[in-house]
This record gives structure tokens, sequence and C-alpha cells, in this order.
């Protein structure tokens, strides 16, 4: 079978590394593997046939470049002095990593930080890694899988998320597989990832440096690094003033979106409230929502307390936030005899209260809820000023919603 490991809790073995290293090496289709962040969608980074067969897969928009993925500080030394030319014409200098780099990469590396570098000329990588930029992204993610799928390819691998573009980033081989079966022939299955949300990338080659995609890394512990005290703010968000366009270019997308229709409301949104709103909707044929999803973090702890006219057939079904173990996550089923399509249902999604398991199971509850064919999505924002990881889940969610309102 194509699909590569889907017994849970088994150390990946080596035979399927080096299976996913053989194509990564060969073929043209891309292979996707764990990373603590999210899944990513992998290609040798020096092969622009490869690196096409990831735009393909996902359906990326070719203007979004992707981040090069290294096992060592060797191989990152490697692509920023490409081996043209005769080894003997030793006259130009050896390119190294920028200075200010080195405390961030002793500090983060191997982590969610990706540094953005200059390319050198007669660079290795393939022109559709940078998407004609003049500089790449790189990491070092510590995922061990990882490393040693990048080890036993002995190629730095491009890779984005492994989603189909738009959709939600895959925290797990069972949203890659849903994403893009079909459209690769390798998922290399590490369980669920660690972090949740994507790299922070920075810029350290302006100056002041700049943060253009915030993720698990965050602008505070940034800050503590020497030379980064007055790393800025470069990408957009609705909580701050940020006028340019987004120097991320990923960042201008439609992004992390399930197909129902999200409404996010600020922290700190009164419940009672919340719940008329809800109510209004359910009753407004207009606003369509018919089964919905509500997605609870750290005040909403007693629930919404819709009332089974509301539903119509009582069915607010709690899913246990039982996130570390997807495969088993429960299906509500509509209670008998009310299987007419006038039921309406409500699922009712607990994130939990603290940061790292709202960061953990965002992702995968949006999916989730996707799978249940829900109309609107309603979700309890957390304060952005909770630390960085709540910025960049707000930052997350901003990006998915159509709404976010403070009732
Ligand atoms: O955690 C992650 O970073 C995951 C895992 C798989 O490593 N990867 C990931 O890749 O999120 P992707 O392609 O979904 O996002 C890459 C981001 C985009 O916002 C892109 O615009 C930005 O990095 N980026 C890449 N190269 C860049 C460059 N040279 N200059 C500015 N932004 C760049
Ligand atoms: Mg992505």
């Amino acid at each position: 079978e194509w699909w590569a490991d889907e017994r849970k809790n088994q150390t990946p073995e080596s035979k399927a590394i080096e299976e996913a290293a053989n194509l990564l090496r060969t073929d043209d289709t891309p292979v996707a593997f764990p990373t603590e962040t999210v899944y990513g969608l992998g290609a040798d980074a020096t092969r622009s046939g490869a690196v096409q067969g990831i735009y393909r897969a996902k359906q990326r928009p070719s203007d979004n470049p992707l981040i090069v993925h290294v096992d060592s500080l060797d191989m990152l030394d490697r692509l920023l002095n490409p081996s043209q030319g005769s080894p003997s014409s030793t006259k130009t200098p050896r390119n190294s990593l920028p200075p200010i780099y080195a405390p961030l990469i002793e500090r983060f590396w191997p982590g969610p930080l990706t540094i953005i570098l200059p390319n050198p000329s007669g660079s290795d990588l393939a022109p559709e890694v940078t998407s004609n930029l003049t500089t790449f992204g790189a990491r070092m993610p510590s995922s061990p899988l990882a490393r040693l799928l990048i080890h036993a390819t002995d190629r730095p691998l491009a890779a984005p998320s492994a989603n189909a573009s738009t959709k939600p980033s895959p925290t797990t081989a069972q949203h890659v597989h849903h994403d893009l079966k079909g459209r690769i022939d390798l998922i290399l299955d590490g369980g669920p990832s660690g972090v949740g949300v994507e790299s922070t990338v920075v810029d350290g080659l302006c100056d002041p440096p700049a943060v253009l995609r915030p993720g698990g890394i965050g602008i505070e512990e940034l800050r503590e690094v020497p030379g980064w005290e007055n790393v800025t703010v470069g990408y957009r968000d609705g909580t701050l003033d940020v006028k340019e366009i987004p120097r991320a270019p990923g960042m201008k997308y439609r992004h992390y979106s399930p197909k129902a229709r999200v409404v996010l409301f600020k922290a700190g949104s009164d419940l009672a409230c919340v719940t008329r709103h809800v109510q209004h909707d359910l009753k407004d044929t207009a606003i369509g929502a018919h089964n919905i999803g509500i997605v609870r973090t750290r005040e909403w702890t007693q629930g919404l307390g819709l009332a089974p006219d509301d539903v119509m057939a009582s069915t607010i079904t709690p899913i246990s936030a039982a996130i570390n173990d997807l495969v088993s996550f429960p299906i509500p089923v509509q209670p008998t005899g009310s299987s007419n399509s006038k039921t309406k249902v409500a699922y009712d999604y607990h994130l939990g209260s603290d940061t790292g398991s709202i960061a953990h199971g965002l992702f995968a509850a949006l999916r989730a809820l996707d799978e249940l064919d829900v109309d609107v999505i309603y979700v309890e924002g957390i304060s952005d000023s909770d630390g960085d990881l709540a910025a960049a889940v707000m930052n997350r969610l901003r990006k998915a919603a159509g709404t976010e309102m403070k009732v």
C-alpha cells in the first residue's frame, strides 16, 4: 500500500524513511512528512521538476515561495556556497551566515523558526523554490523524523504545509491524506504534530529585523536574543496597525479556511449575547445556519446554553477534546427517530483553556467540523496579549474568519 504507516504510536522505521528518500531523489511527486509544527509536503529543493510537483499537488499559487528544510548547518553552508565552476577558483570568499542569525540559530534551531537568507548566485535551489525572490527561507526542523528524512535524502527539502492550498494546515497524516489522496504517493506518519501552528518566519536581512509570519517562536522570545531586541512586526493582522503590503507573500492569501463560514468572537465576549446571536442565526433562513460548530476555549466553559428548540432535536453533542487521538475522534450520531433533514445539530468542541492545547487542537477542530458538514463555526477567541502563541492562534483565526465580533 502507498499509505506508509497507518498504525499509531509506531516508531518510524528506517525502511519507510529509505523508501521516502528514494522517491524524493528520483520522483517528481512530492512526499508528505511530519514536522514539529505541521506536516510538510517535501521535494528535492535542487530539482525544478520535483518542486513543480509541490505546486501541482497543492494547487498553490506559484508566487508563494517555499521554505527549504535542512538537517544540519553543514547542509545550509553548502546552499550558501554552491559548487559552481571549478573548485580551484578559490578567489571568491565563502558566503557565511549573516552574523545576526548566529545567536538566533544557537537558541532556536532545530525548531519552529524560519530565517530569510540571500540566495547566492549560481544557487543550487530550483528557481521555483524562491518564486524568483533574491532570498530564500530556511529552517531546521526539530522533528527527528523530518531530519532523518532530509539526511537520508541527502538533499535540502522544499516543503510547504501539506494541505491543499487555502485549507487549514495538516497536523496529522490523516489530514494530509484527506486533502492530497490521489495526488501524492507517500505520507510518512509520525503522529500528531506537537506545536500545531507553522514556524515563525523572520527577516534579519533588514534593519531592524522583522517577523514576517508569527508562529511557534514568539516575538518576546526573539527579543531576548542579542541583535533582535527591536524586532518589528512585518505581517498584517486585524489588531496591528501595519499598513505595508505583507512581505511574506503567503500571508496575502485566504488561508487556514474550512468550508464553513467562521464567526470569530473576541475574547471576553458575553456568553449570553453569543448564545442569542447563535440562536438568531439558527432561526434566520437567510443566514442558512443549519448544522453548526462551536469551538470554545478559555471562558465559555459552561457551553452556549442552546435549547432543544434551537437545534430542534436536542442534539447538542459534546465532542470530547480528545485531540491527541484524532484517529478515534468520535463522530456524533444523530439521535434515533430524527433522521429527517430538518434536524439541526450543534457540535460543541472545547479545546481547553491552555494556550498550548488551543494551538495544538485548532486546525484539527476546524477540520473535524468541516467533515461534519457544518454551515457556520462559532469560535471563542483568546486575547492577543496572552503571549506569542496566543497571537499566532488569533492570526490564523482572523484569516479563517469572515467576521470578527465583540458582543
Ligand atoms: O512550519 C512551517 O514553516 C511549515 C513546515 C512544513 O515546515 N511550512 C510552512 O510552509 O508553513 P508554507 O509554504 O506553508 O509557508 C511558507 C511561508 C509563506 O508565508 C511564504 O510566503 C514565506 O514562508 N516565505 C518563504 N520564503 C520566503 C522568502 N524568501 N521571503 C519571504 N517570505 C518567504
Ligand atoms: Mg501553508
